[in-house]
């Protein structure tokens, strides 16, 4: 079972300037109890936003990091040089981008957990467009804005028809 994992924004947005353009610890939350004791794949460059974030690989994971630098290398993390084979390393394995990751997996993928981040918020990477021919929502949980959580968001699932 493949699964990609994202929040975002209007228009599809998902990254700005190597970063998340929001802060909403509700996700982070939603994303730790998604990912956490599963094999996470990641771009090279996700990976080293989240170096720059944490100064180490997501806790409690299996990190997997999609490069085409022959020669990369990080303690703790296991480097891969072909999407194509993501599916043969888990019986679960969870992708979590960025915008060059999900577009090369997501004609792969069983499921697609979104949370959708009610705000236009400009950006630079977007997730590509949920073909509703293909996908069908199973599940959507609606929450408001509130003192930590600057924007309604619905977290969205997906799974292929
Ligand atoms: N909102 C969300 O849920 C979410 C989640 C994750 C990331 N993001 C955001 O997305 C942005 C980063 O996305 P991005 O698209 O720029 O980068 P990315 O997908 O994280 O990483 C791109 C890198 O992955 C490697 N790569 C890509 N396709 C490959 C292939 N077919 N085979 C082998 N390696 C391949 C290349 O690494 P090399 O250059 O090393 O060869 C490429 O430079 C950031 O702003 C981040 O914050 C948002």
């Amino acid at each position: 079972m493949i699964a990609l994992v994202v929040a975002m924004a209007e228009g599809n947005v998902i990254g700005a300037r190597n970063d998340l353009p929001w802060y909403l610890p509700a996700d982070l939350k939603h994303f730790k109890e998604i990912t956490s004791g599963h094999t996470v794949i990641m771009g090279r460059t996700t990976f080293e936003s989240i170096i720059a974030r944490l100064h180490r690989p997501l806790p409690n994971r299996r990190s997997v990091v999609i490069t085409r630098k022959v020669e990369y290398d990080y303690k703790g993390v296991e480097i891969m040089h072909d999407v194509a084979d993501i599916a043969v390393l888990a019986e679960e394995v969870y992708v979590i981008g960025g915008a060059q990751i999900y577009a090369a997996t997501i004609n792969q993928a069983d499921k697609l957990y979104v949370t959708e981040v009610h705000a236009a918020i400009p950006g630079d990477t977007y997730f590509p467009t949920i073909d509703p021919k293909k996908w069908q929502e199973v599940s959507r949980e609606s929450h408001a804005a509130d003192e930590k959580n600057q924007y309604d968001y619905d977290f969205v699932m997906y799974e292929r028809k």
